[in-house]
């Protein structure tokens, strides 16, 4: 408090542009909870990030050696990161695919964590004997940011494929060991019984060991909420920077990031009805195809032709599109539109049933149907989607599997068993687009293939539905 009425008598424009940044940060965040309202929440956000930046640059003065206020002075290496940065930031961010994104929040999520390890790292070097508190701010920074930059380049890793899941063993004893390492190591340097550095050092290097060990043996289905787990890292790690620093659009940027990536990280839990214990130390997504046991014989499944599919499609009265992971990697999310209107043309009514973890992040599908102009009055979510099954004439499920599964309602064994579902089995007509019968993410058979009401439509969901929408103009 007392910083912050010196810095009200001193600077008062480095606090009204903080306190401007603080504002657009909650401001964004509250707007990015709706898909219409998320693009102008984002731009907002940046802009007071922006303005918080040049704040700093221009304005923040720090005591020099006479006691007398000093200003930033090393502007071409402040500028030459900034431009660095900024180029390759916007280049990442405009070649990435949808698919890929995943892998990108996971890799600048690592770089939030690894500034603020630099930030630790810069202090101890400034003074390695700072006050009881604030050398806890730095150890407690560095720490969690390091886990947070480690744990997220192994996450970017195994999202790409470059590192594969590896469940070490004893690993869990391993990581207690370390874990306590790190605690016993901060205990000392924090308190002040021992000075030497290799000590500070030390617990660098428990904390990027830790970091690594801990992501290594999740499964990739479960890597989505470990990214938002580490997230919610950065987020703390950056908060004590703010401390460190007196800093408040940094203290509240922050704790938005920190308390907004736990409540993601259980949102997401929740959605796939799994406890977050579980996702840290359990293995599903990672076991590919064997969880659930040996593939049973379920019998045969139906085919079913475009020009079917279309006739089926043209007579119906109300239709409802469920669109899944395989509709953003065959990037139809146009043509899927294109579908709708045409349909609607001829009077049926189409709507969208959004299932919370379909796809690979979490507001996948919205992102994606949003992409292509998709009316966001059309997209239902999962318990609005399920109370007009009944009512639905035709399901045309496009590249999802996992969300549909009604192994999740019907079979205590199976993986996913408790996981809330598209109940598409009360409608009158289920068509399922996808390219073959091997399973989704989760790994495990998907008996709505073989159920009588389930016609398959196999291929590219992209030319599938671009004969669909040629046929359905001719019907
Ligand atoms: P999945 O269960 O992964 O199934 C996607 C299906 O799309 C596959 O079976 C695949 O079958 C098909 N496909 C792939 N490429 C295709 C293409 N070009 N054209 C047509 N079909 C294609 O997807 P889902 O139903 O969206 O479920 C998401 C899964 O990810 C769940 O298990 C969920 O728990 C998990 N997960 C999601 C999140 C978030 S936040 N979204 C987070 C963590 C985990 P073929 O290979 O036969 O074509």
């Amino acid at each position: 408090m007392e910083q912050f009425q010196e810095l009200l008598s001193t600077n008062p424009w480095l606090l009204l542009a903080y306190l401007i940044g603080s504002v657009t940060f909650i401001l964004g965040l509250k707007m990015l909870s709706h898909p219409e309202t998320a693009r102008k929440g984002n731009l907002i956000a940046a802009g007071g990030m922006i303005i918080s930046i040049f704040a700093t640059i221009f304005l923040y003065q720090y005591k020099g050696g006479e006691g007398q206020p000093v200003g930033l002075h090393n502007y071409v290496w402040i500028f030459s990161a900034l431009v660095i940065g900024t180029i390759v930031g916007t280049l990442a961010a405009k070649k990435v695919q949808m698919t890929a994104m995943p892998e990108m929040v996971s890799l600048f999520n690592g770089m939030g964590g690894a500034c603020a390890m630099l930030i630790s790292l810069i202090e101890y070097r400034n003074d390695s004997m700072p006050p009881m508190g604030k050398f806890l701010i730095i150890v407690l920074g560095m720490i969690i940011g390091t886990v947070s930059f480690a744990g997220s380049v192994i996450a970017w890793g195994k999202l790409n494929g470059r590192v594969k899941d590896k469940t070490i063993p004893g690993g869990q004893a391993i990581n207690f060991l370390i874990f306590a390492g790190i605690i016993i190591l901060s205990i000392m340097v924090v308190g002040g019984f021992s000075t030497s550095p290799y000590l500070f050092y030390g617990i660098l290097v428990l904390a990027a060991m830790y970091g690594v060990l801990f992501v290594m043996p999740i499964g990739g289905a479960d890597m989505p909420v470990v990214i938002s787990l580490l997230n919610s890292f950065t987020g703390v790690a950056a908060a004590f920077g703010g401390f460190l620093y007196n800093n408040p659009v940094m203290l509240t940027g922050g704790i938005l990031v920190g308390s907004a990536g736990t409540i993601l990280t259980i949102l997401m839990c929740k959605a796939m009805n799994r406890s977050l214990k579980n996702v840290l130390i359990g293995s599903f997504g990672g076991a590919k195809a064997t969880a659930g046991g040996p593939a049973k014989d379920q019998g045969a499944f139906k085919e079913i032709s475009v020009n079917d599919t279309a006739t089926l499609m043209a007579y119906a009265q109300k239709v409802l599109i469920i669109p899944g992971y395989g509709l953003a990697v065959a990037q139809a999310q146009h043509i899927c539109h294109e579908l709708e209107k045409v349909l609607e043309e001829k009077g049926v009514e189409v709507n969208y049933g959004i299932h919370p973890v379909a796809g690979r992040m979490p507001g996948h599908m919205n992102v994606l149907l949003a992409e292509a102009d998709v009316p966001y009055e059309k997209l239902l979510e999962m318990e609005d989607a399920n109370d007009q099954m009944g009512t639905t004439n035709v399901v045309l499920i496009l590249g999802a599997n996992d969300v549909v599964n009604p192994a999740a309602k019907d079979d205590p064994a199976s993986p996913i068993y408790g996981m809330p579902i598209l109940e598409v089995e009360k409608a009158d007509h289920v068509i399922v687009n996808k390219r073959s019968m091997k399973p989704g993410y989760a790994g495990i058979e998907n008996d709505l293939f073989f159920k009588p009401k389930t016609s398959m439509l196999f291929g590219d969901a992209k030319k599938v539905l671009q004969s669909l929408v040629a046929e359905l103009k001719t019907v």
